[in-house]
């Protein structure tokens, strides 16, 4: 990691970064692909998570090194501190960011699955790292279809008005301008939108080839 590529906030003034020997290239030479942040966006419900684990369970059983960074799990610990106001998501995926670039370095392939609903945030974790080190990933299933699965039963509470600030309902989620990639995972089926996301990394230099259809779906 260059020293020059700045987090957002310091008040650490006296400490001086201390370069690793075992660099991200090497890490990335011994891996046989490269590292990369796979940012999925979208509603709740809107099958990130499931898109992601699906993604990783490819790469997976073909050798790659991958991390799924999910916000239901994130959110019991790392950001167990924070709710879903305005600030406190901004520092949600503010810090997620900062784990997934050290992922990054550590040459692994992250996939995260955050709503993260503003477009600024999202730009914000872009530009924390290099250009091609963020694939933007818009899991684009409309709120009806998010509704009518709630698959945790948080929509209807949200409607009941047992949870406030809820997106989609009662808070806003500004979609992606320019994704890297759009799915459709509101009608597709799943091993079609892994199919894209795979092309996408494959386009991007991520991995060179992923053969999709050779992998056990539930091992
Ligand atoms: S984000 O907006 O800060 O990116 P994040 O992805 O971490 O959200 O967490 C979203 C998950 O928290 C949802 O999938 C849902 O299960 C749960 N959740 C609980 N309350 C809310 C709420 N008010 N708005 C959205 N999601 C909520």
């Amino acid at each position: 990691m260059s020293s020059e590529m700045k987090t957002v906030s310091t008040i650490s003034d006296n400490i001086v970064w201390h370069h690793a020997t075992v660099t991200r290239e090497r890490r990335e030479a011994q891996n046989g692909h490269r590292g990369v942040i796979i940012w999925f966006t979208g509603f709740s419900g809107s099958g990130k998570s499931t898109l992601a684990h699906a993604t990783e369970e490819l790469l997976h059983q073909q050798g790659c090194r991958t991390f799924v960074l999910d916000g239901d799990n994130v959110r019991h610990g790392l950001c167990g501190d924070l709710g879903f106001s305005v600030k406190d998501r901004q520092e949600n995926i503010r810090r997620v960011g900062e784990v997934a670039k050290l992922y990054l370095e550590a040459g692994v392939i992250v996939l995260t699955a955050f709503i993260s609903p503003f477009r600024e945030d999202r730009e914000l974790v872009r530009n924390m790292v290099k250009k091609g080190d963020f694939i933007e990933i818009y899991c684009n299933a409309s709120i009806e279809v998010c509704e009518m699965r709630d698959v945790k039963g948080l929509y209807k509470k949200a409607r009941s008005g047992q949870i406030g600030e809820f997106t989609g309902i009662s808070a806003p989620y500004e979609a992606p301008e320019h994704p890297e990639l759009m799915v459709d995972t509101g009608l597709s089926e799943l091993d079609g939108c892994v199919q894209l996301v795979v092309d996408e990394m494959i386009r991007h230099g991520i991995v060179s080839s992923v053969k999709c259809g050779q992998y056990i779906r539930n091992p």
